[in-house]
């Protein structure tokens, strides 16, 4: 009984470690990441549908297009798409925006 108990400790920790390296790569910043000013990105507020839908924080411009129940007008978050939400993300949700989303750019001031 303690073998089984054992073994799926081991099975468990082994799928997070992959999980985590997954995640980890996802974020990793290829080069020449396309760069956007606090300007250019009001477009991509989910106010338009033919648009994607990018958040900025941290200086990382991320795709939340797949959460876009989320951001769409009248969605709940909708007030965080398409500008630099650090401040709002950094008390709630920014957990949630690093492991979820891609970085597709940068923010430059
Ligand atoms: C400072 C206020 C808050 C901010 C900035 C915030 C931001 C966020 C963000 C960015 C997400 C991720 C959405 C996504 O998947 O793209 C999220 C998820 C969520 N938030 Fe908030 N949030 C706030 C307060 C709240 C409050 C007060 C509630 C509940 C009453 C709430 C309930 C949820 C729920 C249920 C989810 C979905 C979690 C999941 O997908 O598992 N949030 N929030």
């Amino acid at each position: 009984m303690k073998k089984i108990g054992l073994i799926l400790l081991v099975l468990i920790l082994t799928f997070n470690i992959f999980f985590l390296i997954f995640f980890k790569s996802k974020s990793v910043l290829p080069e020449n990441l396309k760069t956007f000013t606090t300007e250019e990105l009001k477009k991509y507020n989910g106010s338009n549908d033919n648009l994607p839908i990018y958040i900025a924080y941290n200086g990382n411009v991320y795709d939340v297009s797949k959460g876009k129940e989320f951001y769409k007008i009248g969605g709940p978050y909708h007030d965080l798409a398409g500008k630099d939400s650090t401040t709002e993300l950094n008390l709630a949700g920014g957990g949630i925006i690093k492991v979820k989303y891609t970085i597709i750019g940068r923010l430059v001031k």
